[in-house]
């Protein structure tokens, strides 16, 4: 800030001495455009992180080059955390708590024909979406790592869904293919969010439905991010940033009422394509 405004008074010092030189009053105009324009706007002030939650979150996502990341996440979830991922979603209750949401219809599953579950992980989300899917309903596992892919296959028993190694940002299915998306906990794992976003929002037809959770910038976030490298998310940035790629919020969800009251268990979101 100190340097900001030593800058500017620097700037506008060095433009009122032009000014003198300057005569006619059409040059006094442009002058005080000039100095209009070389005004720092007030800008919205940008969130920020708790100390605290700075200190405790993990920031290789941020520092690392992106080849190095994506490595390190394929090492992460392929190795021995990876194969414990079930069962750690059944201690922290992410199995059951996600599964009310499909079983109360909180997100309707209802006429979708093909749903993309992304960053399916061990099938946590998968084996929802084929118990309270219709009964046709083509479900498509895509992750980075083919190794959690292979343990959601095994976790799965099931020949329905199609498995398709895929990263998030660069997806290689055709505009508007799914008429429904799952993204259980992935979005996180992309430094900028945005060109995953853009992409979910491609392969989802017009009027077609997102299950989106992710980690939220909060004291648990923070331990989450610690542990699985991952990024959080300040909720109105990220609710803004879906509105601006067409992807409106349709209803904030929660896995129960005391989660509703306490604000817990992270952002839980059904998005609508616009
Ligand atoms: C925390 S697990 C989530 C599993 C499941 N969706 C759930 O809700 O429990 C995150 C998964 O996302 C995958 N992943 C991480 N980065 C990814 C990316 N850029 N594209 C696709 N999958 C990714 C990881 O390999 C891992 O299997």
């Amino acid at each position: 800030m100190v340097y900001l405004q030593s800058a500017r008074i620097h700037l506008e010092g060095r433009l009122l001495a032009y000014w003198d030189e300057l005569s006619t009053e059409g040059e006094e105009a442009i002058m005080h455009e000039t100095l209009e324009k070389t005004r720092p706007r007030r800008t919205k002030r940008k969130p920020r992180k708790k100390v605290l939650h700075r200190l405790i979150e993990n920031d290789m996502i941020l520092t690392a080059s992106s080849d190095e990341y994506r490595k390190k996440v394929k090492r992460v979830y392929g190795g021995p955390k990876g194969a414990l991922l079930a069962v750690s979603s059944m201690v922290s209750l992410h199995i059951p708590l996600g599964e009310r949401l499909f079983k109360t219809r909180k997100f309707d599953l209802t006429g979708m024909n093909s749903v993309l579950d992304i960053g399916s992980g061990a099938g946590q989300i998968a084996s929802h979406l084929l118990k309270y899917g219709d009964p046709n309903i083509q479900v498509t596992c895509t992750d980075l790592s083919s190794q959690m892919l292979r343990r959601a296959r095994n976790r799965l028993k099931s020949t329905r869904p199609d498995f398709v190694a895929a990263d998030l940002a660069h997806l290689p299915f055709a505009d508007g293919s799914f008429d429904g998306v799952t993204c259980g906990y992935v979005l996180e794992h992309l430094p900028d969010p945005r060109p995953g976003l853009a992409e979910m929002a491609r392969v989802l037809s017009k009027g077609g439905r997102m299950l989106l959770l992710a980690t939220e910038d909060s004291f648990s976030g923070a331990w989450t991010s610690r542990l699985w490298y991952c990024r959080t998310f300040n909720r109105p940035e990220l609710k803004k940033l879906c509105e601006e790629l067409g992807l409106r919020w349709k209803q904030e969800l929660w896995f129960t009422p005391v989660h509703k009251v306490m604000r817990a268990g992270g952002i839980c979101v059904e998005i609508e394509k616009v």
